[in-house]
């Protein structure tokens, strides 16, 4: 696998501008349209009118980025803050958006109160209550859930397949089954879902993470306890190329399980490109066309939903910062909310000629 380089950039304008009239207005569709949608921060929906109107205009699925996490709904043990959550749900649900939630178990964005529990039983205590609390609430409203968000270690080693976090390390591997048999019985319709990241690219790493995440759709099934889906974050590096056989094997082994994917916090990291933005936009619509393409063959994802849909919000630019220290554009729409190249290419999946 090559790394991306320039001329990619440029012979993937070449490729996008062919793909885009070969799948033009009046091409047949290939496949059922695949719905698309981003992640909503709060704190931006309430401030920023255009944000709330390209969340209209442009998504069928909408999940709350944060609102939706412990750190947002558990300030202390006792209560339940819904309040973010309910505005986007509200706001969803009133503009006929489908819902996707994120998420039940994780071992980040946790409030102080939940990282100092100490057994086995009052992490299982907290843990059920909580996904029995706030998926009973959304029954019927959130479609989709995150159940569990990045158990897979970062980079696995023999016999250590799971992310050391504070579920890990009280519950251990049982910590998933609880999650996904938890949400299962309050709310038997939903989807649920392992999300997780870093499925995309070559290597031993990342081939361990794909057969950990089969591993553990094996194991769940082989208990009797419902999974529907794998979330691929698909937070895509821009100089990295994408293991189109990888991705390709690993859908198509999901789908064999009876698992279907969802693409959940698509953006390019583009923090290693040349300066100029139109060679940004073009390689990060190209890597995304690559990557999607890859997904697609074996599958067809329940969603594309970006990790936000301007230039102007992500938190890509604060986490992987340039070295000319230029404003990442990782996202759909650039700073002033126009669409560019990696827009089209996701209208095109959108449209089910992609
Ligand atoms: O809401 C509080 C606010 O009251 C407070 O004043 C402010 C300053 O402390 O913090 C606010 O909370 C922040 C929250 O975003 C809402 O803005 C948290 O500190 C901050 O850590 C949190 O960052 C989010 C991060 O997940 C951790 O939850 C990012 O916005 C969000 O983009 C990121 O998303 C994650 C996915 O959930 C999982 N996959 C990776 C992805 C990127 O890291």
């Amino acid at each position: 696998m090559t790394a991306f380089s320039r001329r990619d950039a440029l012979t993937g304008a070449a490729g996008l501008a062919a793909a885009a009239l070969a799948g033009g207005a009046g091409a047949a569709p290939k496949r059922a349209p695949i719905p698309f949608g981003s992640a909503a921060q709060i704190e931006t929906f309430r401030a920023d009118p255009r944000y709330r109107d390209a969340l209209k205009r442009l998504c069928d699925v909408i999940v709350p980025m944060n609102d939706l996490k412990w750190e947002a709904l558990r300030h202390d043990r006792a209560r339940f803050d819904f309040s973010g959550a309910d505005e986007l749900v509200g706001f969803a649900l009133k503009n006929g958006k489908a819902l996707r939630g994120h998420a039940l178990l994780w071992g980040m964005a946790l409030p102080p109160w939940a990282k100092e529990m100490a057994t086995r039983a009052e992490a299982e205590r907290e843990l059920t209550r909580h996904i029995e609390v706030v998926v009973d609430r959304y029954k019927g409203k959130i479609a989709t859930w995150d159940v569990v968000n990045e158990v897979i270690a970062f980079d696995p080693k023999p016999g250590e397949p799971y992310r050391d976090t504070i579920w890990q390390r009280l519950l251990g591997p049982e910590h998933v089954e609880i999650a996904f048999r938890t949400a299962a019985r309050v709310d038997p319709k939903a989807r649920l879902v392992l999300n997780d990241f870093n499925f995309e690219e070559a290597g031993a790493g990342v081939a361990a993470r794909r057969k950990i995440a089969l591993d553990i759709v094996r194991r769940l099934k082989d208990k009797g306890i419902p999974v529907h889906g794998v979330g691929m974050q698909a937070h895509l590096y821009a100089e990295n190329a994408i293991d189109s056989d990888g991705v390709r094997k690993f859908v198509g082994e999901l789908g064999k399980l009876g698992v279907d994917v969802e693409i959940t916090e698509l953006d390019v990291i583009d923090w290693k490109l040349p300066a100029d933005t139109a060679t940004r936009d073009r390689a990060a619509a190209s890597l995304v066309s690559t990557y999607l393409d890859a997904v697609v063959t074996p599958g067809q994802p329940k969603a594309i939903v970006t990790w936000g849909l301007t230039d102007r919000y992500s938190w890509v630019h604060e986490t992987f910062p340039r070295k000319d220290a230029a404003k990442a554009r990782p996202l759909p729409l650039d700073e002033d909310y126009r669409p560019k190249p990696m827009m089209r290419v996701l209208e095109r999946y959108r449209r089910g000629r992609g």
